[in-house]
């Protein structure tokens, strides 16, 4: 059997682009794709069908062990998020579990469960793993890592575009505001902040295609590599 492939870490805020481009990366490296986000917000999801607050770090560490959450690799190659045995992704994407889940990742107990499934997977599989910590604390070795930005204004109307194309009825204003909540925590939390790793390349996604940046990130992997 061959070892694990190329590791990949993309960090970056909401709405950056991380996902579409991550998710055609590993397509052209034959690696796994692992959106992190989507294991914080299948927790999130289960605390509030519990009525468990997100804020409260006592009552969501004592849930932590009776919950299950899952990776399953997919035909596609993506990495599946799994909730008590259950794929999730349809329920995920609400505003509110958005909020709820950038409360709930502040926790330390809740980061250490998630980081540990996701460095499992990369050690077994390689990947393309995308979030908030990637390159500073989950795979702070990894060979290649990036760092994803673009102006606000950007980000929400393209999170804004993401949520109509699911069906849902949505707001610039509300969506812009729900994004720099979000990202303020994310940035200012005192457990694994977002911020660019050491050794990453920021990479400006507001302008080209998707196609056009991973072809920029295959470069210079390519350059790295060798
Ligand atoms: O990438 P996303 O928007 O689906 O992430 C949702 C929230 O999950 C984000 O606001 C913060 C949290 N998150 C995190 O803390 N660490 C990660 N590696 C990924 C996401």
């Amino acid at each position: 059997m061959s070892g694990p492939g190329v590791v990949v870490a993309i960090d970056g805020p909401a709405g950056v682009g991380k996902s579409t481009v991550a998710r055609l990366l590993a397509i052209h490296l034959g690696v796994p794709y692992l959106d992190t986000g989507a294991m914080y917000r299948a927790l999130a999801l289960h605390l509030l069908d519990r009525g468990i607050d997100p804020d409260d770090r006592e009552a969501v560490a004592a849930a932590l062990p009776t919950v299950r959450i899952e990776l399953r690799l997919a035909p596609d190659g993506a990495a599946q998020v799994l909730l008590e045995g259950r794929a999730v992704e349809g329920r995920i994407r609400a505003p509110e579990v958005s909020t709820a889940t950038s409360r709930a990742a502040v926790h330390p107990e809740v980061r250490a469960r998630m980081v540990a499934l996701q460095r499992e997977l990369a050690a077994r599989h390689g990947g393309v793993l995308e979030g908030r910590d990637i390159g500073t604390r989950v795979l702070p070795e990894a060979a290649h890592k990036f760092y994803f930005e673009a102006p606000a204004e950007v980000r929400a109307y393209r999170r804004l575009s993401d949520l109509r194309a699911a069906g849902r009825a949505a707001r610039l204003d509300e969506v812009a505001r729900e994004i720099a909540e979000r990202d303020a925590r994310d940035r200012e939390r005192e457990h694994s902040p977002l911020a660019p790793a050491e050794g990453a390349v920021v990479v400006d996604t507001s302008s080209g295609t998707p196609e056009e940046i991973v072809a920029r990130l295959v470069e210079r992997i390519r350059a790295r590599s060798g």
